[in-house]
């Protein structure tokens, strides 16, 4: 099964992608954390993007894909795939269809602006895998220590309110528009994310047919 996870920032695409990863035993395609993983290995790609990822803007569209079709072509995903944080842009979506990468669902989470500001000031991210926690509504079992791989939970660069701010002005401006995108192919599946994570969970694997 092939799965998009569309949603602001902060919306819980991480939180919830690990969860149905775990579930469904298929990996998760995160740009946002391979971009950083980059940024942390000082790669060419790495350099390339940082100065967009610290302002809250998008990474050029053709940097993104090179290294989703890269990917997508991996033996793991073979079974199938969660994007998290891919496609955001129209082109982005548009050059996914013409590689001919099939979609089977694109659930976007839905989470109004204002309770994304307290998530992201609570938020906490593994250092070394990237898993997403929350100092009080999903922190780790350890503090400071990532439940899933043992690597440190820091805070992320851009969750300062300022850049929170502009990625979702870049949301709404820019990828807000693939709900309309994936409704027109009749892929769209609307979860609240305005709930508990566990409940937000359930929804999603009843909206894309794995619970009834
Ligand atoms: P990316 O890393 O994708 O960030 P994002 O889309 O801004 O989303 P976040 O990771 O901030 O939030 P999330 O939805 O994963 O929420 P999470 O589960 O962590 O992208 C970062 C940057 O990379 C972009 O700004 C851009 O520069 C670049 N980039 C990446 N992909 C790109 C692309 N395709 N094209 C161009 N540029 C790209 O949850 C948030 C917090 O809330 C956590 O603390 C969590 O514990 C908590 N939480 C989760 N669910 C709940 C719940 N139900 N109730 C209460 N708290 C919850
Ligand atoms: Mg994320």
């Amino acid at each position: 099964m092939n799965i998009i996870l569309l949603g602001a920032p902060g919306a819980g695409k991480g939180t919830q992608g690990e969860m149905i990863s775990k579930r469904l035993g298929i990996p998760t395609i995160s740009t946002g954390n391979m971009l950083r993983e980059a940024i942390k290995n000082q790669t060419a790609l790495g350099m390339q993007v940082k100065k967009y990822m610290d302002e809250g803007a998008l990474v050029p569209d053709e940097l993104v894909l090179d290294i989703v079709a890269e990917r997508v072509t991996q033996p793991d995903c073979s079974k199938g795939f969660i994007m998290d944080g891919v496609p955001r842009t129209v082109p982005q979506a548009e050059a996914i269809d013409a590689k001919g990468v099939r979609i089977d669902h694109v659930v976007s989470l839905e989470v109004d602006d204002e309770a994304i500001a307290s998530r992201m000031s609570g938020r906490r991210v593994c250092t070394k895998c990237g898993a997403s926690y929350h100092i009080v509504n999903n922190p780790t079992k350890v503090e400071g220590i990532c439940d899933s791989c043992g690597g440190e939970v820091a805070t992320r660069k851009d969750d300062e309110p300022a850049t929170v701010l502009n990625r979702l002005k870049v949301y709404h401006e820019t990828t807000e528009v693939l709900k309309d995108y994936y409704a027109k192919q009749g892929k769209l599946r609307l979860v609240c994310g305005d709930q508990p994570i566990e409940d937000a969970q359930a929804d999603i694997l009843k909206t894309i047919g794995v619970t009834e």
